[in-house]
């Protein structure tokens, strides 16, 4: 199958951070299907040559095992190609299209890998020019809008051009293993299905932790925030692969209809709500590994008096029949004190105790990063004479190990899913605002709130308050247990 990749914003930080890496690997591993050429296309000025020698410097910053040597990247490099584009100039698209139609191949994947207020033009000049062909595929990158209304500005433009089966919006965490493996966990097992609901559940808590802080992405981050950033998209994906009914089939529709469901039975928020379930931190200077690390007041382009959050804890539930008054917590900060991806599963004490001390209810821990397993924490005897109480036990299963040489990156995944149009893994536009909608009334209460975030230390698990939410229902988080 021929293919034609295009990326806009070619010499941009995701397309040589993350996309190019992402694309060799899936040469190096033999599943970049035959007979593709990958296009990148900037406003500069430069030959195909000067375009492959720019990239081939950026690799060098890129992780040592994905770096590719002089001989494979000579291979990589004879796929890649340079165009230059001033993105505001019609004819500049016509010619785009000259030089893809003059090749027809099979299949052409147009990835916006810029600024995302340039999407709704960029869409309108493509459908002018008649790059929205059957052919044709169009792949979003996130933040896809900053509220419902410009999320919803985006999706008409798009939707004015393509239709919704062109579309691959793009929530990376959907591209890696692990989360994939949470449909293989729930859907392919018959073992944990019964007890997944309300009877057997107490809570759920989805951490998604980081110890980097914002780095040279301040003034990208300052009009963005945690909410915008982790929760409306990463958090609330993964809250609904594990609150969804079983689909029907493994068909992209099916899957979506049953996520989109779970978003629109989240329990809505109120300016009283947000008061009391939100908790919105921003960090301090603090240690990280031993190191002395700045506040987020002092990282570089952030203004001093900046009111943006780094920290979001919050408490909703899933209004439905499965979930009715089992908390999800969410919760996502940057500068915390480990790199830790995680969905815990507390489920219910046991009915009646008949062993002496303390009875630990059992838990189910999703690790989706940095390890990538599951752990079930079961109790159990050792044997060691009468009275003797339970002792904490776990079944652990390391997925990096067991399956670590056929394990494909996040980006490496979905670009190969793109231009093999498996939507399975990107996010239709009814979810996408649904999620905004939800999200919103928090963003209001803030708006009208002028106390702030509240501080936390880098290297701590986020403002105290974040404890209290959980303590309020009786629970605690995971790390605190
Ligand atoms: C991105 C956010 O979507 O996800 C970043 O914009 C964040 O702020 C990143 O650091 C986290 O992704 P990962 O894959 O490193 O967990």
């Amino acid at each position: 199958m021929s293919f034609d990749l295009v990326f806009f914003g070619g010499t941009g930080d995701l397309t040589w951070r993350k996309l190019m890496p992402a694309l060799f690997q899936a040469f190096r591993h033999g599943k970049l299907p035959e007979g593709g050429r990958i296009l990148a296309v900037a406003r500069d000025d430069q030959s195909d040559e000067r375009y492959r020698e720019w990239l081939k410097e950026r690799f060098r910053e890129v992780d040592g095992a994905k770096r590719p040597n002089d001989e494979e990247f000579e291979k990589f490099a004879a796929l890649i190609h340079y165009r230059r584009m001033d993105l505001s100039q019609p004819e500049h698209y016509q010619g785009l299209k000259d030089w893809l139609d003059a090749r027809n191949a099979d299949t052409v994947v147009l990835y916006l890998a810029t600024s995302p207020h340039l999407f709704t033009g960029i869409c309108q000049q493509l459908g002018a020019v008649g790059l929205n062909h059957d052919k044709v595929r169009v792949v979003l990158e996130k933040p896809l809008g900053h509220d419902l209304a410009s999320a919803q500005e985006i999706n008409r433009a798009v939707r004015g051009v393509f239709a919704e089966s062109q579309a691959f919006r793009i929530d990376h965490y959907l591209g890696k293993p692990s989360v994939q493996n949470l449909m293989a966990l729930r859907f392919g097992n018959a073992l944990f299905e019964p007890l997944w609901r309300r009877e057997s559940i107490a809570n759920i808590q989805i951490t998604l932790a980081e110890r980097l802080g914002v780095g040279t992405r301040g003034a990208f981050y300052d009009g963005t925030g945690a909410l915008r950033d982790m929760i409306q998209n990463h958090a609330l994906q993964l809250l609904t692969m594990i609150a969804m009914e079983p689909p029907s089939t493994n068909d992209a529709d099916a899957i979506r209809d049953e996520k989109l469901k779970v978003l629109r039975s989240l329990k809505p928020f109120t300016a009283e709500s947000v008061a009391r379930d939100v908790v919105r931190g921003q960090y301090r200077a603090g240690n990280i590994e031993g190191k002395a690390v700045p506040g987020y007041l002092e990282e570089v382009k952030v203004p001093a008096d900046s009111q943006c959050e780094t920290f979001v804890a919050l408490r909703t539930e899933v209004n439905n029949w499965r979930w009715a008054g089992v908390p999800f917590y969410l919760r996502t900060g940057k500068r915390l004190a480990e790199r830790d991806a995680e969905i815990v599963v507390n489920f219910r004490p046991v009915p009646h105790k008949i062993f002496p001390g303390a009875s630990q209810p059992n838990r189910l821990v999703i690790k989706l990063q940095p390890e990538d397993g599951l752990e079930l924490q079961l109790l159990a005897q050792k044997g060691a004479g009468a009275g003797e109480q339970l002792t904490p036990v776990s079944l652990d299963l390391d997925f990096d190990k067991a399956f670590a040489t056929q394990r494909v990156g996040a980006y490496e995944r979905l670009l190969l899913d793109a231009i093999a149009g498996r939507l399975n893994l990107f996010v239709r536009s009814d979810e996408q605002e649904q999620a905004w909608r939800w999200v919103e009334p928090i963003l209001d209460a803030w708006a009208a709130d002028t106390s702030g975030p509240r501080p936390y230390s880098a290297g701590s698990w986020g403002p105290a308050a974040a404890s209290a939410l959980v303590a309020r229902d009786g629970f605690s988080w995971a790390e605190e247990q």
